[in-house]
């Protein structure tokens, strides 16, 4: 068993029966200088393609960069506190979602069904023996300007992704953070009947 599956296992405790994966996938920072295969990464697009959306209007868009070229672009608008040690991800890709669909209109749940498809994505890429971390801090503005996007996409988070690196490797005050984190307890989370 590697380390960090040990110290999932540590610092996760699920109070019911669950598939281990839901636990395996955390956000770390810090990355191996490892290439991320084209059918690996296809695969985690393939699992957020398998989402339920309402009306089955898949509004999810995903904008990749994996060339140094287009990593540059992202690295234009990532916020510099992610910039850090987003810079040594091999993949890093963005989250949109069209927020009307030719048929109905305004699409209300075009975020709900996008987070839906970002959390499919995320359990695969755990499951693959890769890790994801998703930002939200980045200029939208910016992103849009620089990406292309319609008005009519929301622009969610950008997500890094790759092979996790050592620890070490990150500078001290994010060495701190770089581990597991856990969650508040089920009955803060479920209501029986009415809102409590
Ligand atoms: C929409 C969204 C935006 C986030 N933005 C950032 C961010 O800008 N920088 C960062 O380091 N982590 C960011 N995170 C990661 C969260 O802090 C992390 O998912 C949360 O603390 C739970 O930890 P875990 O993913 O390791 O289980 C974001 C997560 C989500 C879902």
């Amino acid at each position: 068993m590697n380390e960090w599956k040990k110290a999932v296992q540590e610092l996760r405790k699920p109070a019911y029966d669950i598939d281990p994966v839901y636990i395996q996938r955390w956000s770390p920072r810090s990355f191996q200088d490892k290439e991320v295969q084209e059918d690996t990464l296809f695969s985690l697009f393939e699992a957020a393609r398998w989402a339920p959306s309402a009306l089955n209007i898949q509004p999810w868009r995903f904008i990749l960069a994996r060339t140094k070229e287009d990593k540059e672009r992202f690295q234009s608008f990532i916020m510099e506190g992610n910039r850090t040690w987003a810079e040594k991800a091999p993949v890093l890709f963005l989250i949109i979602s069209r927020k009307t669909d030719d048929k109905i209109g305004d699409n209300v749940s075009h975020a709900f069904d996008a987070g839906t498809a970002w959390g499919y994505l995320s359990l695969e890429a755990a499951r693959k023996g890769l890790i994801t971390h998703p930002m939200g801090g980045f200029h939208k503005d910016m992103a849009r300007e620089v990406l292309n996007i319609p008005d009519d996409y929301a622009l969610h988070a950008v997500v890094a992704v790759g092979y996790q690196g050592e620890k070490q490797a990150l500078p001290e005050k994010l060495q701190q953070r770089e581990q597991p984190s856990d969650r508040r307890s089920l009955k803060e989370s479920v209501f029986e009947g009415t809102f409590q």
